[in-house]
Formats: structure tokens, C-alpha cells, sequence
């Protein structure tokens, strides 16, 4: 059996997850300077696929037994699935996110004094108690909301207070941040009511990742100068694996392939050393046989719809309008008004659709006021399709 993790594995045994000594030895650095009372903010970047994920639950796996750790993915909350994250939504998921965490490590002082609290705030508290016995608030007015995003924000330096014989710090993970875009123009009195309350507390770390390309403006509103957390965050990006480490990897992990030299830079150029890439087509291409540059080349291009399931999953999501966006982008990087000029509209009208795709970090700015497609297997996989068929697979086709 094969100890390679599948590309959509993120919780991975320590016998799948490979390399990133590095980062996890400094990650656990920064996460223990929680025992002198600081308390860090980091900021774990890179593109999609590359491996925060994974990197973020072995830290979570390894630092669990010591500390209080909630981990929570943006873009899970049912409401950011079905169209947009709320304020409200977002507290709600913070307060279940702490609520699940202490309960699984039996902070039962924590609880209960949690449900005297909604008592005797008059909050209502749904009908069926969760399985886990800890309270669940529902939120009715703008007062509701802004008591309880206090007590949720506040909650994590409480509960250490609390809890100090038990654990070491708390630690809060916050993955896929990028969703936090939907807030619009209430991002940043988030952030900024964020930052107010975390700066009073020595026990709590913060950790936000997402994938997202160091340009985007949400970095800039978050970890930037004169962003919410400005000057004391910490940043991290994770990078691809080297050539290097990608052979060494697939020697260890399933030696069953049987690279030719150019067979195998055929292979580091397909997939880059992203870790995503790397697992999905290892895991499909042929075993036993002389893998050559040909053969590679070939496969790729069969392989395709399977590597670019999620960024195919991201596509039929979209508009024919933000799909028409993309599709004038596939021979290359479009000023707005050339991009405009070939979907014979007005430039106005490319506003949202582009903001969508910025979001979704399928399109990026290649300089000020120029497109570009930022996930060159999605556009692999549209030439191809174009190519066999004739016409891009546009939803209104499909
Ligand atoms: N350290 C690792 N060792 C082995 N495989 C890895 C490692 N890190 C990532 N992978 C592989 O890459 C895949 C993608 O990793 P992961 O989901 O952590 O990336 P991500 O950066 O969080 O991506 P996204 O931005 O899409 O959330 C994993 O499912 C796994 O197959
Ligand atoms: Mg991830």
C-alpha cells in the first residue's frame, strides 16, 4: 500500500506528511512563547494546494495535548456556501468553534459558567441543548450581536484564566480567511473591533491563513502597515516543494514509479512541487514502467480534469459572465478595457464579476489595472478543452 496522502487529504498520519521541518519547528517556537504571556499573531500564506492546511492540523495534532485549539475554515459556515458570510454567522461559528474545543477537553467549569452567563444576559438559547451540553445563543437585535461578539472575542483569554492548571495558552486557528471578503464594507470594523480586543490578551494566539497571493488587499487590511494587526503580526508564506525534495518524496513514498530523468522534469514542471498537484498525479500516473518526458506530457493532458478537479468545481460555480472573464484571459494577461472590448460590454459593468474572481483567487492583477489567470492548471485545462471540443465549457453549454 502506498503511503502517499490523496490530494484532497488534510489530516494527514506523521507517515504521509512529509517535509516542512522547518515550519513546523518554527510555528511550535512562536506557538510556545504563549508559556512567557505573549501572545503572537501569524499570518500562514501561500497559494492554494501548497499545504497550510495540512501544515495547520499537525501543529493542531501535535500542540493539542498542552493547549486549548480551535480550528475553524471560513468557508465551511454554511451561509458563506450558500451566498454570503454575515457578521452574525461569523460569531456564532467562533462561539461553537470554543464551545466544541473546551467540551473535548472537558473545561466543564467553562461550560457551565457559560450558560450562567446567557442566563443572566437574557439571551435566548435554542430549544435542543447540543449533544455536547454547552448552550446555544440565538442571536435577535444588534444588541444581541454586539454582547455576544464581546464575550466571544473575550472568550479564549477567559477560558485560559479559567482553565490555567490544564492548559498552557489557547491557540485559534483561522483558515481560509479570505472568506472574510464577504463582510464587505463591514470588514473592517471587524477587524479593527478584532484587534482592539485581542491587544488585551497574553494568553491567546492567532493564526490566520488562507490561500491567497500576497498582493491581495486583505493582506494589506490585516497584516499591512497600517493594517488592523500592522507591525506585530508575524508572516509566514509556505512554498512550494523543490525539485529536490519532490524526488526524494516520491522515492520514499512510492518508489513504484519509475521516473526517467526527463521524465521527472517533465514532472516538476507540471505540478511545480505543489504538494496538491504532486500527490493527484503521482497517485494516477502509471507504476512499474518507464515514465518518459512522452509519456508524462501524455498523461498530463489526460490527467487533466483530474487535477483541476477543485478549480473545475470553482467554474461551474461561476456566471457566464465571470466564465467569459476567465476565458478572455487564457491566451494571456488583459487590461480591463481590452477584457471589456472582447465581452462587448461597458468596462463599469466588469466590476463585480471581477471582484467575484479576485475572491476566489482565480484571476489576480499581473501589474495595476491587468488580469491574469493565477492558477495555470485551470487555464491548462480550458486550452484543452477548447482544443478537443471546439468551444470552452461554458455553463450555459454544460
Ligand atoms: N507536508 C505534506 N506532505 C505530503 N503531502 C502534502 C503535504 N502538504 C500538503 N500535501 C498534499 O497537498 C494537498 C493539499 O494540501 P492542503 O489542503 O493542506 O493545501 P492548502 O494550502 O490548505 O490548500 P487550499 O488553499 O486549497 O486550502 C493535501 O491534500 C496533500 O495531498
Ligand atoms: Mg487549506
Amino acid at each position: 500500500m502506498s503511503s502517499l496522502a490523496w490530494g484532497t487529504e488534510s489530516n494527514m498520519s506523521d507517515e504521509k506528511f512529509y517535509n516542512r521541518e522547518k515550519e513546523v519547528v518554527l510555528l511550535k517556537r512562536i506557538l510556545n512563547t504563549l508559556e512567557e504571556n505573549s501572545s503572537p499573531t501569524v499570518m500562514l500564506s501561500g497559494i492554494r494546494g501548497i499545504g497550510k492546511t495540512s501544515l495547520l492540523k499537525k501543529i493542531k495534532n501535535e500542540l493539542e495535548k498542552d493547549y486549548l485549539i480551535s480550528y475553524i475554515d471560513l468557508t465551511r459556515i454554511d451561509t458563506y456556501q450558500t451566498g454570503k458570510l454575515t457578521k452574525v454567522d461569523l460569531v456564532n461559528e467562533f462561539y461553537n468553534t470554543w464551545m466544541e474545543a473546551s467540551s473535548n477537553k472537558k473545561l466543564k467549569t467553562t461550560i457551565s459558567k457559560i450558560k450562567k452567563y446567557f442566563q443572566t444576559k437574557n439571551f435566548k438559547i435554542k430549544e435542543l441543548i447540543s449533544t455536547e451540553g454547552y448552550p446555544i445563543p440565538v442571536i435577535e437585535t444588534e444588541d444581541n450581536y454586539k454582547k455576544l461578539s464581546d464575550f466571544v472575542l473575550e472568550l479564549p483569554q477567559k477560558i485560559y484564566e479559567q482553565e490555567k492548571n490544564k492548559i498552557k495558552g489557547v491557540i485559534m486557528i483561522i483558515d481560509e480567511f479570505q472568506a472574510l471578503k464577504d463582510l464587505g464594507d463591514g470588514l473592517d470594523n471587524f477587524l479593527w473591533l478584532f484587534r482592539s480586543v485581542i491587544q488585551n490578551q497574553n494568553n491567546v494566539a492567532y493564526i490566520f491563513s488562507g490561500s491567497i497571493n500576497s498582493r491581495d488587499n486583505i493582506i494589506e487590511k490585516i497584516a499591512g502597515r497600517k493594517g488592523a494587526f500592522g507591525g506585530r503580526m508575524l508572516t509566514i508564506e509556505i512554498e512550494p516543494f523543490t525539485k529536490n525534495t519532490v524526488y526524494k518524496y516520491l522515492k520514499e513514498k512510492l518508489p513504484s514509479l519509475i521516473f526517467e530523468d526527463d521524465g521527472f522534469e517533465r514532472f516538476y514542471s507540471c505540478t511545480r512541487g505543489i504538494p496538491h498537484y504532486v500527490n493527484t498525479f503521482a497517485q494516477l500516473l502509471e507504476k512499474n514502467t518507464p515514465l518518459t518526458d512522452k509519456k508524462i506530457k501524455k498523461e498530463f493532458q489526460n490527467l487533466l480534469p483530474f487535477l483541476a478537479l477543485h478549480l473545475i468545481n470553482l467554474w461551474s460555480g461561476l456566471t457566464l459572465r465571470e466564465q467569459k472573464i476567465v476565458t478572455s484571459l487564457s491566451e494571456g494577461s488583459l487590461e480591463r478595457r481590452k477584457i471589456a472590448k472582447k465581452l462587448n460590454i461597458s468596462s463599469s459593468s466588469l466590476s463585480t464579476p471581477l471582484q467575484k474572481l479576485l475572491n476566489e483567487g482565480l484571476i489576480e492583477y499581473e501589474s495595476k489595472g491587468v488580469y491574469t489567470i493565477s492558477e495555470p492548471i485551470l487555464k491548462e485545462w480550458l486550452k484543452q478543452e477548447y482544443l478537443n471540443k471546439g468551444i470552452y465549457p461554458y455553463r450555459s453549454l454544460t
